[in-house]
């Protein structure tokens, strides 16, 4: 059974996880505003993707006999300034969530509960790749600069992503069969 600090610390993971959900769903709506919708597709992926980390902690947290307690998810901003204001929120972002696995990990260390470590093992590999996804494209965008069909040519790249498997906002129903 898991132990009150690590249960306490993990809950407060879920409730990052459920912001980052809101966030890039968020960016999402941003990005179909402002007909990007190659960008607004990757961020709702994005999106997903964060659901489904929030549901390992959750799912987690039940096997090991613990509580899981959501707790309010802060207020989130609505508009970015430009497509690449949004992408380097984005990657800050990931970094403080990167931050906040290293926390928890040292929390975990500290209470010796090592069946959470092969969970947060996978958590420090998934933030490299969170990161550097969302460091590329703010990158890229820095590139593209002013040149609308850059950006239009990287919205057409980014609307590629497929969805995560396992994702439960992943439609069942394929496009056009609802
Ligand atoms: Fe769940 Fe993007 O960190």
């Amino acid at each position: 059974m898991i132990g009150k600090k690590v249960n306490d610390a993990i809950n407060a993971q879920i409730k990052n996880e459920l912001e980052s959900y809101y966030i890039y769903l968020s960016m999402s709506a941003y990005f179909h505003s402002k007909s990007l919708d190659g960008m607004g597709h990757w961020m709702r992926v994005q999106a997903h993707e964060e659901l489904t980390h929030a549901m390992k902690f959750f799912n987690h947290l039940i096997d090991r006999g613990g509580k899981v307690v959501l707790k309010d998810l802060k207020q989130l901003k609505t508009t970015w300034k430009s497509p690449l204001d949004a992408f380097q929120d984005a990657y800050k972002h990931e970094q403080f969530i990167s931050g906040t696995i290293n926390d928890l990990t040292t929390i975990v260390r500290q209470e010796k509960e090592y069946a959470t470590e092969p969970l947060l093992a996978w958590f420090a590999d998934e933030q490299v790749e969170e990161e550097a996804n969302a460091g590329k494209i703010a990158e890229q965008l820095e590139m593209v600069g002013s040149d609308k069909s850059g950006l239009l040519m990287l919205d057409r790249e980014l609307a590629a992503r497929a969805y995560p498997p396992g994702s439960p906002l992943n439609p069942v129903v394929p496009a056009g069969n609802a």
